[in-house]
């Protein structure tokens, strides 16, 4: 019998466990012309803001050893566009759709995600309270676990369905914000959004990116991103979604063996679009070989000494 990749939490199901990350892949357009995007679990949009935003100026990525930085600045349409621009194309998508929400403000935050509770096919929301390259907001919120339940609690007061908090790992204890965020009432946390760095031109003596700072994140940040799964799914019941340096099968499982139900995959979709496609494969692999019926068999099963 073929193994069953579906996964289920906060009571909705997904066909399967891989989910593409914020920012990686736009609203979809894009990806949806190499492979129907009924291949994935989920289909996580771009931040998506009040206002529109144009983001930093270039260069805004730098490739790094194992992974890269970014500090694109929450670029993306705005809610007004992604309503009447986005959703219809979502509309038709055979996939969950998570929609990313990132603000300045909690009203912000608030008036988006309000702006999103009648839309049916917005199935989740993913809060990005962890943007490590924006000025205001964003980690603001994730760093202080009193800023994050409070957040969360004003979300779920105006959105009708599950909401997701993404936490960042660029804070003291990700275990306290996670704690806060269910506090609140996240229905689901998405765990780890990119890690501070820097790249610097040794000719220019500039650094590569023109908000001299960013995000890192592919295979690089893999380590850091199990270790914080694990700190998050010993503290706290809510399911969690692994993100970080994810590019094979191999890697969605040691993110399930650390207490992850499902993942996402960002960087590695710049080489390989289609990456989540042979996952697929390789996950069903892994799971007959194991004599496994499904990923929820893993889930949180790592074997300590
Ligand atoms: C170019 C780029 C843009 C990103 N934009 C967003 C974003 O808008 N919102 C967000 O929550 N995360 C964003 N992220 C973070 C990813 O969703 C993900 O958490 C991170 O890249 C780690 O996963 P990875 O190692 O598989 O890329 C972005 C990442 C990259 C590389």
């Amino acid at each position: 019998m073929s193994p069953d990749l579906r996964v289920s939490f906060a009571g909705v199901e997904f066909a399967n466990p891989i989910m593409t990350a914020s920012g990686c892949c736009g609203y979809g357009e894009e990806l949806a012309k190499v492979y129907p995007l009924s291949k994935l679990g989920a289909l996580v949009t771009k931040s998506v803001t009040l206002k529109p935003r144009l983001g930093h100026p270039p260069p805004r990525t730098a490739e790094t050893a194992s992974g890269m930085l970014n500090a694109i600045g929450l670029a993306n349409v705005g809610i007004d566009c992604f309503i009447t621009d986005k959703i219809p194309f979502l509309e038709k998508q055979k996939t969950r759709v998570i929609v990313n929400v990132a603000g300045s403000s909690l009203n912000e935050y608030v008036e988006v995600c309000g702006r999103l509770s009648d839309i049916a096919r917005v199935d989740m929301i993913e809060l990005n309270i962890s943007c490590p390259n924006v000025d205001e907001g964003g980690m603001e919120f994730g760093a202080d676990p009193v800023m994050t339940e409070k957040l969360v609690a004003a979300v779920k007061k105006v959105f009708p369905r599950p909401v997701i908090a993404k936490l960042s790992p660029n804070v003291t204890s990700i275990a306290t914000i996670a704690a806060a965020a269910e506090q609140g009432g996240a229905d689901a946390l998405a765990v780890i959004n990119s890690l501070v760095g820097t790249a610097i031109d040794v000719e220019t003596w500039r650094p590569r990116l023109t908000y001299n700072k960013g995000g890192l994140t592919g295979a690089a940040i893999k380590p850091v991103a199990l270790a914080m799964v694990n700190a998050v799914h010993e503290k706290c019941r809510l399911p969690i979604i692994g993100i970080g340096g994810i590019s094979n099968g191999s890697d969605a499982v040691e993110f399930f063996l650390c207490g992850a139900t499902a993942v996402q995959v960002g960087t590695a979709l710049f080489i390989e679009p289609d990456v989540p496609v042979r996952m697929l494969g390789e996950l069903k692999a892994y799971l007959k070989r194991k004599k496994l019926s499904s990923i929820g068999e893993l889930t949180g099963k790592v074997r300590k000494y």
